[in-house]
């Protein structure tokens, strides 16, 4: 996954496209390049690592030009050096692309017996020799549409052409890609955030479609090369201007962030006067609903895991989850009596989206729990519920995860009591409650210190387990993806009744294990299994709220945690295991904010 950039003006366009690729890092950050059109010639510029690598080579060697098109990469085919860097350019079309060319190499062998040379390991460079070829004897749309037609796979593309200085042109299939207009300058980007600082007024290409931007209009075709007309939607107030204030990064920024993103989000749906949870527009009535489908990939999978706890509690429906890469090539039982949710932050994560448009093909009723509203996913559903966090940048989801387990709860209470399957009371109780859940999280924050002495102490073992049951054992599969993504430091996630049936054998002197054990009707069994962890050597950071109340004197760490009612644990047992992971990291010098091979949004299968 990568991120594009295109921007047509009467003005020299290089420091815009290096500020927007800073904005698009979060898809992608292993290299970085530009090329514009200057003085009759595609000047290209590109390096591995970061945009501020290509900014510095800017400043020796500026790119002059009105017109031009930039990318951020993540690998796909090929490392990450200056080669394999985006743009792939000749001397009369150059392309940036996000997005995997399936058909690639079947597409190279063939251009490579017709005499073409690559100089890059990368499938993109197929259409950038595809495009010369067919600008040999065609005008750059018709030769787009021509290169297109041979192309299998999914691919946001921006092209400039030597011969061509007025206009760049953009093309989609399967990958996200927006246009944003302003006065004497028109954008084409992955996605509205990139643009947010240049315009608010945007339009969204579907796919089959192509686009010609120049300065002063943009012309859109849709796969028929018909011309069609686009609706322009006005972004909502400034949310891009995100800065890290005076915290180190924004992943602990992001986590202290939480009290006033779940406040927001209880704003949001909370009818404080009627004590009423306010749903509108969900596709189908609850009372009809067979069966509700959550699907997801990593953290936002793993909001899906705790509400099937919750829904499970609250209504009487059949419940099932899945991880969106494996639901989109499974042969599904799709019924239309079935609501499917899709849960995403950024709502372009393309296994995500690609699970969602098979359930649109097949008529379902679909509905998207996402962080970003004008995304992709978003667009797609027929019904949206915001999570209302602002821009989570940190690679590593933190406050979306809370905010997407808050919808799905309040979801979850709304559903079983339109069913009337939750009590009206409990209801209003449940709902009562709420109101102190920033309060708890808030004081939840307060354990940090300690957990900085914890993570000192475990930082450099080999290893490590997050054990929990009921709705903590997601929340340990979450806390062991968080250490493993951003410390390097390997961590399995487990239900704790399961280590006796292979994991145990893991276990040995001084292994780390982080033990999720609330005061719920699993507690006692939690604390057997920890035993069991603890006769064979296991360093034990047991997660609790008993008060204070002393457990095991074996124990290496007992944290106190604010107790709640026990449907809000999944929210405060997180708070430890955020904090837990990005202190490891700190002690090992790790990029907390962009993990290595990863990306924030992941726009490829
Ligand atoms: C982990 C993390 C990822 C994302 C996953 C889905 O901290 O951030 O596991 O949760 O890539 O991304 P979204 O939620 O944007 O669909």
């Amino acid at each position: 996954m990568c991120g594009i950039i295109g921007i047509a003006s009467n003005k020299s366009v290089s420091v815009n496209i290096i500020n927007a690729l800073k904005k698009l890092e979060y898809r992608g950050y292993d290299s970085a390049g530009l090329a514009t059109i200057n003085k009759g010639r595609i000047d290209e510029k590109k390096c591995p690592g970061r945009v501020e690598k290509l900014e510095k080579i800017l400043f020796q060697n500026p790119s002059e030009g009105n017109l031009g098109i930039g990318h951020v990469r993540w690998a796909t085919h090929g490392v990450p050096n200056e080669a394999n860097a985006h743009p792939h350019s000749t001397e009369i079309v150059s392309v940036v692309h996000n997005g995997i060319i399936e058909n690639s190499s079947e597409l190279k062998k063939i251009l490579e017996k017709e005499g073409k040379t690559f100089k890059s390991q990368t499938d993109t460079e197929v259409i950038t020799v595809l495009l010369t070829e067919k600008l040999q004897n065609a005008e750059p749309l018709e030769a787009v549409f021509k290169t297109l037609g041979l192309l299998k796979g999914s691919f946001a593309l921006g092209i400039i052409f030597k011969n061509y200085k007025d206009f760049v042109i953009g093309a989609r299939r399967g990958s996200p890609l927006a246009v944003g207009y302003s006065n004497d300058e028109n954008y084409l980007g992955s996605d509205s955030y990139a643009l947010k600082s240049m315009t608010n007024k945007i339009s969204y290409l579907d796919d089959g479609d192509v686009c010609i931007l120049s300065k002063d209009e943009v012309k859109f075709y849709n796969s028929n090369k018909d011309k069609i007309n686009k609706e322009i939607f006005t972004l909502s107030e400034n949310k891009s201007e995100v800065n890290k204030g005076n915290y180190k990064n924004f992943m602990i920024k992001e986590i202290f962030e939480q009290p006033i993103t779940l406040k927001t989000c209880l704003k949001e749906y909370i009818d404080k006067i009627r004590e009423e949870i306010n749903f509108y527009n969900l596709p189908i009535e609850p009372k009809k609903i067979k069966k509700i489908v959550l699907i997801g990939c990593g953290t936002a999978y793993h909001s899906c895991l705790v509400t099937k706890y919750w829904l499970e509690e609250f209504t009487n429906l059949v419940i099932e989850t899945d991880i969106a890469s494996e639901f989109r090539y499974r042969n599904n039982r799709f019924d239309k009596n079935n609501l499917y949710i899709f849960v995403s932050q950024s709502g372009e994560t393309a296994d995500t989206f690609a699970a969602l448009d098979l359930c649109k093909k097949e008529n379902l009723k679909t509905c998207s729990v996402v962080n970003v509203v004008e995304s992709s996913i978003a667009r797609q559903s027929d019904c949206v519920l915001p999570i209302h966090a602002g821009p989570e940048i940190g690679v590593a989801s933190t406050k979306a995860f809370l905010g997407q387990m808050l919808v799905l709860y309040l979801f979850s209470l709304k559903i079983g009591e339109v069913r009337g399957d939750l009590d009206n009371k409990k209801y209003k109780k449940l709902i009562s409650n709420l109101k102190n859940l920033p309060q708890l999280i808030k004081e939840t924050l307060k354990e940090e210190q300690k957990i900085q002495f914890i993570a000192k102490d475990i930082h450099n073992s080999k290893g490590s387990m997050f054990l929990g049951r009921g709705s903590s054992y997601p929340i340990a599969m979450e806390g062991a993806l968080k250490l493993k993504e951003l410390s390097y430091l390997h961590a399995e996630g487990y239900p704790a009744g399961e280590m006796k049936h292979g994991p145990l054998a893991l276990i040995e002197d001084g292994l780390p294990v982080v033990v999720i054990a609330p005061k719920d009707k699993y507690f006692e069994k939690t604390l057997s299994n920890m035993q069991e962890v603890i006769a064979r050597g296991g360093k034990v950071l047991l997660l609790t709220n008993s008060d204070g109340k002393v457990i095991s004197e074996n124990i290496r760490f007992q944290i106190d945690l604010p107790s709640s009612d026990l449907s809000l644990t999944p929210f405060i047992f997180t708070i430890p295991l955020q904090l837990l992971s990005y202190h490891v990291a700190l002690f090992k010098k790790c990029d907390i904010d962009k993990p290595r091979n990863l990306a924030k949004s992941v726009t490829v299968e």
